[in-house]
């Protein structure tokens, strides 16, 4: 299995373009920063689903040589679009695939719901493209046609502020992906709202576990902006500074979904003891 980091930042990626908080104005100064939160994976190498498509979906998707286009002139590597929850930030990027000649959207049937109401995006797709929907049904394994099995678990019910009327409770889940080929076993979480044993099942065998990286601290958008904060927790994000400590051994974890206000999102940042923070356009293989 190949995957490559396409985004590593929270909503709103790094610098925020209206936030002049110590850590976005650091990397507007220095010229780098980080894009919102995406995933590639391929079981073969050729064809490719994105986790999450990005609102920086196009330049993430240009800057990759292994989603370069080709042979034919309209032929991608990009199969389709896993989702993990139906945030702004991990979806508007699906509108930037309308160029393509069909897409699959694999969805927990609220996700779908929020991706065909209150945010559009299905509707608006079926205009460009011919979309094939997959509902993820929790726990249930699916096959992709690279060879890759996924199975998708719940991991909590926060809606997006937009689909606030919406029922259901398979709000944001995390993929677990299987290459039977390699026996590479990748988890991606990037937002765990509490450590549960359901969680450590999910986890457990894995070889690289992707986790929320959100905030380094739970008053960080306190202590951060000198202005009062909601705590990380309460914007079902655990912080580092409290899952660190829990990681089980034998795994390598990689935080990722860096939030602007998280020190350990600005270049030349301490490294942590026991775990990763993502680079962007880091790739792996498992
Ligand atoms: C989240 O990760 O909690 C959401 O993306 C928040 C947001 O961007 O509105
Ligand atoms: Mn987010
Ligand atoms: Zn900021």
């Amino acid at each position: 299995m190949k995957v490559r980091f396409l985004g590593t930042a929270a909503g709103g990626g790094l610098p925020q373009w209206n936030c002049a908080c110590a850590g976005c104005d650091a990397a507007r100064r220095a010229g780098v920063g980080r894009t919102q939160d995406c995933l590639a994976v391929s079981g073969d190498g050729t064809a490719w689903h994105l986790v999450n498509a990005s609102p920086d979906l196009r330049g993430q998707l240009v800057a990759a040589p292994e989603l370069a286009p080709g042979p034919g002139l309209r032929d991608t590597p990009i199969r389709g679009v896993l989702c993990s929850t139906a945030e702004l930030d991990h979806t508007l990027g699906l509108i930037t695939l309308r160029e393509a000649t069909s897409l699959s959207i694999y969805a927990t049937a609220p996700v779908r719901a929020a991706l065909e109401g209150p945010f559009p995006a299905g509707p608006i797709l079926s205009h460009y493209t011919k979309v094939e929907w997959h509902e993820v049904v929790p726990g249930a394994w699916m096959n992709l046609p690279d060879g890759l099995m996924v199975r998708g678990v719940t991991l909590g019910a926060k809606r997006p502020r937009y689909a606030a009327g919406l029922p259901g409770e398979d709000w944001v889940v995390a993929y677990r992906i299987v290459d039977p080929v390699t026996g590479g076993v990748l988890v991606y979480a990037p937002c765990l709202a509490q450590w549960s044993e359901d969680f450590l099942r999910l986890i457990e065998h894995a070889h690289v576990v992707v986790l929320d990286g959100t905030f380094l601290h739970d008053d960080e958008m306190t202590r951060e902006t000198d202005t009062p904060g909601r705590p990380a927790s309460s914007m079902g994000h655990l912080p580092i500074e409290d899952t660190l400590g829990k990681l089980p051994p034998g795994i390598r974890f990689i935080y990722t979904h860096l939030n602007n206000t998280n020190p350990l999102a600005r270049p030349g940042a301490d490294k942590l003891d026991g775990a990763e923070v993502a680079a962007e356009g880091q790739v792996l293989e498992l």
